[in-house]
């Protein structure tokens, strides 16, 4: 069969790296989108040395209502095929809702979900009509219930989980596959970003962006929709099914600050 193309978003760091460094092992051309251009061309340079695939770097800020209409005409004026789309690109923002700056929360809104949602609404129907590749979204544990004092970002990651999995089910049948990796708490440039590194949440323990990436991508391949890496995570959305409403909203309000 010929080479697979996959695009990973937020791949200048972190989960998105480590993804980006999965496909190409298993032989994917790469694209990689992130706003930093230098971190995207080391990945790069250190992707092609380790492997025979060919990776090109797009510099692009999702926050920017044009980035999915730029992303797809760049790609089609290379004649690149979309074959796996990894929505990975995100961030955080701790603190009340009516503190945090407003545009912050739009921007944070524009990258988490509308650039997914439009991505996804670009390239999943190519992969129907080749009936090959799928859409791998990066969501959170935060997807499962309100997060007090992140309560947007918690909101988006809620869209995340609902959308993929809700996909995942439109596609069945087909041999397109959609997955939904959710992790916890994970050693990024995450937690500084959204400044809650001191957070009850993230002092709690941390895994490594390796290991996390790792679950995502071997979920991925088996078809399996839905991916909680670790067994504190799993043993924390388990938890939040079963427990009372009001309990979750103080004990995630205690995690966030
Ligand atoms: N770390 C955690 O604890 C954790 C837990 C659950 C879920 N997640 C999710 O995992 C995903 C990856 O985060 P991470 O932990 O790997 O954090 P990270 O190290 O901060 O990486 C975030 C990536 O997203 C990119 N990004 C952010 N804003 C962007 C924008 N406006 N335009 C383009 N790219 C943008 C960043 O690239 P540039 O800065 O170069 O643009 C970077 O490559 C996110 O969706 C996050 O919500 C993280």
């Amino acid at each position: 069969m010929d080479t697979q193309t996959a695009i990973v978003t937020g791949a200048s760091s972190g989960i998105g790296r480590e993804l980006a460094r999965l496909f190409a092992a298993d032989g994917y051309n790469l694209v990689v989108v992130a706003r930093q251009r230098e971190a995207l061309e080391s990945l790069i340079a250190g992707i092609t040395r380790d492997h025979r695939v060919a990776a090109r770097a797009l510099a692009v800020d999702l926050a920017d209502p044009e980035a999915g209409r730029r992303i797809e005409e760049d790609l089609a004026r290379a004649g690149v095929l979309v074959d796996v789309l990894v929505n990975n690109a995100g961030f955080g923002l701790q603190g009340a809702f009516a503190d945090l700056p407003l545009e912050r929360q739009l921007a944070m809104i524009q990258v988490n979900v509308t650039t997914l949602t439009e991505l996804t609404r670009r390239f999943l129907p190519g992969m129907l009509a080749r009936n090959r590749g799928g859409i791998l979204n990066v969501g959170s544990t935060a997807g499962f219930q309100p997060g007090p004092f992140m309560a947007g970002y918690y909101a988006t990651k809620a869209y995340v989980v609902s959308l993929t999995e809700a996909l995942a089910e439109e596609v069945a049948g087909s041999a397109v596959r959609v997955s939904c990796l959710a992790p916890g708490p994970t050693a990024t440039r995450f937690a500084e970003a959204a400044r809650m590194t001191e957070t009850r949440l993230f002092r709690g323990g941390t895994m490594t962006a390796a290991a996390v990436a790792r679950i995502g991508y071997d979920a991925w391949k088996r078809g399996k929709i839905l991916a909680v890496p670790g067994v504190s995570n799993k043993l924390g959305v388990a938890l939040v099914r079963v427990s009372p409403r009001p309990l979750v909203r103080t004990i995630v309000k205690r995690l966030n600050r």
